[in-house]
């Protein structure tokens, strides 16, 4: 594992979601460290390449955080920082193209076809985070949105439902459990 490079992405993306030119807030940043936490957890349950993996977990989402402007389009943009980031490690070229896919193909609402074992981890863990953070769902529904008790229970279980449905079906069956037992607290 190349601990030089995971060490300064980590330190990267959390100075840059800290900033005030991130305009989703620190929130973004706990999104982050669950992809990376779940993205783990599925590179060694499918044998998958834990670093690119881990590496592309931390810097999914890294153009949102740096520049409002690139959100549309934020897996271009930060498959074209994780690039610059890490040709300046020297990091193999065959490493980063995979990296560069893995944040390229990350997002379900795009229908990339995920080509890679890696890419699939990325992008599953990406789908499964909300469920590690579902009070900010709560959050949004009832304060940024403003929806009353009902219609705000029914649209965090309607986005769980959603990024659940995005999973492979080898992620659906692993994270069944989680899933059933959320929906089961949510009532
Ligand atoms: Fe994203
Ligand atoms: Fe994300």
């Amino acid at each position: 594992m190349r601990e030089d490079i995971i060490n300064f992405i980590e330190k990267e993306v959390e100075t840059r979601a800290k900033s005030k030119n991130n305009f989703f807030g620190i929130g973004a940043f706990y999104h982050i460290k669950a992809v990376v936490n779940n993205a783990i957890i599925l590179a060694k349950e499918y044998n998958a390449d834990l670093e690119v993996v881990t590496i592309a977990a931390w810097l999914h989402d890294i153009a949102s955080i740096t520049k409002y402007e690139y959100y549309e389009e934020h897996h271009i943009y930060g498959a074209q920082i994780a690039k610059q980031i890490l040709e300046k490690f020297n990091y193999d070229n065959e490493k980063i193209e995979l990296v560069q896919k893995c944040i390229l193909n990350h997002r379900g609402s795009k229908l990339a076809k995920k080509h890679t074992l890696e890419e699939l981890c990325v992008a599953d863990a990406d789908a499964i985070s909300h469920f590690d953070n579902v009070p900010s769902l709560f959050y949004l529904a009832y304060v940024t949105r403003g929806l009353d008790e009902n219609k705000g229970k029914e649209f965090v279980k309607s986005k769980l439902q959603r990024s659940y449905n995005k999973l492979s079906e080898q992620s659906k069956e692993l994270y069944k459990q989680k899933y059933d037992s959320t929906m089961t607290v949510i009532g």
